[in-house]
Order: C-alpha cells, then sequence, then structure tokens
C-alpha cells in the first residue's frame, strides 16, 4: 500500500512520524475522510473547502494548494487497490524541539495522505439494505465539533461504548437532551411528511453527506426539509431515523436503545432518499 507523506510516495510500512510530532504530543492536527467511488473523489470541492475551514480554525496554513491535493490523491487512488476507496487525510501542526503546549514559529505541518478499500454500501438494490443499531449516549465532546479536528478521544469512547452495548453506532444527546451527530455520522429523521436534522448552529460536523443529503431533498421532493434542535423524545418516537457519513453513505437506523425505530423495517422515505443519492453518485 503506497501513502504520501510530507511530500513522497513511500510503502505504508515505510511511513514514520517522529514522535515529537505535534499530532502524536497533542492531536494538534486536522483531518478528512473523502470517498472516491470508481476511483474519483466524491465532492471534493466541498471537502477541501471544509479542509480550509478545519485548518484555518486551528491556525494551520494549508500546506498544499488544491491542484496539488487532487494530485496526490489520484496518484494513491490510481496506485491502490480498491474500485472505491476511502481516503484519508491528515495535517498535524508539525514535529516541535520539545513537548510544549505553545507552539514553536516557523513549524512544518505534516501531511500524511493514504487510501483504503471502501465497500460501497449503496451499490445494490436497496431492498437488500439492511438497518443498523444504534444507541443514545450523553455527549461527552467540546465545543468545537464544527472542526474536523484528529482529537478524537470522546467519539472513540462512544462508539466502543456502543459496540460493547450491542449497537453499531452512538447518537450523542447534550446537556438539554438534543440529539447532536453520531460518533462519526450525522443524524436526520423522518416523522409524518417532515424530514429533520440539528442545524449547523449546534456544536456538529457540518458533513458533506449530510449537506448533499439537504439537497437533494430540496431539489423538488414532497418532504418539509427542517434544520432545527431534535429533542431525544423525537428521535425515539420518529418513524425514520437515518444516519450519515462519507463511508456509510445514508444508513437506515432500525433500532434505537433495543427498540424498534418506527415498524422496525427500512422506511420508504429512506428508500427513496437512497435511491436520488445512487442516482447522483452514478
Ligand atoms: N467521520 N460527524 C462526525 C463527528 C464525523 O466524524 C463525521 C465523519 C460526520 C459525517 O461527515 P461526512 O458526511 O462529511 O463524512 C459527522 C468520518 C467519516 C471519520 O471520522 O471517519
Amino acid at each position: 500500500t503506497q501513502v504520501y507523506l510530507n511530500g513522497r510516495f513511500i510503502n505504508q510500512q515505510d511511513a514514520m512520524v517522529s514522535v515529537m510530532d505535534r499530532g502524536f504530543m497533542f492531536a494538534d492536527g486536522a483531518y478528512e475522510v473523502i470517498p472516491a467511488f470508481y476511483r474519483v473523489p466524491f465532492r471534493i470541492d466541498q471537502h477541501l473547502a471544509r479542509l480550509d475551514f478545519s485548518l484555518s480554525s486551528i491556525r494551520i496554513e494549508n500546506p498544499l494548494t488544491h491542484e496539488q491535493w487532487r494530485g496526490v490523491f489520484d496518484q494513491l487512488l490510481a496506485e491502490n487497490a480498491g474500485e472505491h476507496q476511502s481516503i484519508y487525510l491528515q495535517v498535524t501542526r508539525g514535529v516541535a524541539a520539545d513537548r510544549n503546549h505553545l507552539w514553536p514559529k516557523g513549524l512544518v505541518p505534516t501531511v500524511l495522505v493514504m487510501t483504503s478499500p471502501l465497500k460501497m454500501r449503496l451499490d445494490e438494490s436497496l431492498s437488500d439494505i439492511q438497518g443498523i443499531t444504534a444507541m443514545t449516549t450523553e455527549d461527552l465532546r467540546w465545543k468545537r465539533c464544527d472542526i474536523k479536528a484528529i482529537a478524537l478521544l470522546p467519539n472513540v469512547l462512544h462508539r466502543q461504548r456502543a459496540e460493547e452495548a450491542g449497537a453499531d453506532e452512538a447518537i450523542l444527546i447534550n446537556e438539554q437532551g438534543q440529539v447532536t451527530e453520531g460518533s462519526s455520522s450525522n443524524v436526520f429523521i423522518v416523522k409524518g411528511n417532515e424530514i429533520a436534522t440539528p442545524p449547523k448552529t449546534m456544536p456538529i460536523l457540518g458533513g458533506i453527506t449530510r449537506d448533499l443529503v439537504i439537497e437533494l431533498l430540496q431539489a423538488g421532493t414532497q418532504y418539509k426539509l427542517s434544520e432545527r434542535m431534535l429533542l431525544q423524545s423525537e428521535l425515539r418516537n420518529a418513524d425514520e431515523v437515518w444516519i450519515t457519513s462519507s463511508t456509510k453513505e445514508i444508513c437506515p437506523v432500525t433500532m434505537l436503545d433495543s427498540q424498534p425505530v418506527g415498524n422496525g423495517n427500512v422506511g420508504p422515505v429512506w428508500h427513496d432518499i437512497a435511491a436520488r443519492y445512487q442516482q447522483y453518485k452514478l
């Protein structure tokens, strides 16, 4: 497997970073996950714009131009296995001389890009798609979840907790009893004719898949789309619950906290949006 590290394409086993890298010491960096279907990065402009936002929010200058990022992605996608791949990129503040919270001037950011084979979930007959299970848990994260920061300890603990409770994803609830998002996904609910998702004014990641779902829904459907606060009780009483992410696409949740969502089956509104998404993707 080839990876890109600081300007060079090398084998993954040979890719080494100093223990003094601030990514290792402080989780001081940002990342992106970009799906590539048929070896073509999907919604790349949106992902690169979000990378610019994350990096400027943590005051790291983007070390590559968009043109250069695309060149790196194309080379890795061509050389690595997988008709569909997920691109992972990470930029840290760089390697410092000593461990000091304060960052020194003139650091050179560390840049890593790698890919891994991606199972395109929504490529088969939609009627074969199974729902997943989710559990709700308290959102333990900081206030800047809009930044795609590499500091993912709370997300890791949330996800692990869900796994140990037999659930595929953790859906996070803030102190006011409102839904924020999943441990690595955004959340939508359907109730009657309304499709609702928490607004980006909340501390959540502005998911690229979330934005696309909204875009597809706004392009002439009969549903009422709302970006609004969702209470945990609304999640429990929803007809349908979906989670979205670059790697999970649009994924129906059919069990929530060991109770069926709606009638426990993958719902008709999900089928509608999944078909639109599939069509857009191909
Ligand atoms: N996670 N919310 C969180 C906290 C996430 O980590 C992610 C994505 C999303 C969905 O964003 P998008 O649609 O842009 O993938 C929402 C990636 C896939 C990850 O960390 O692996």
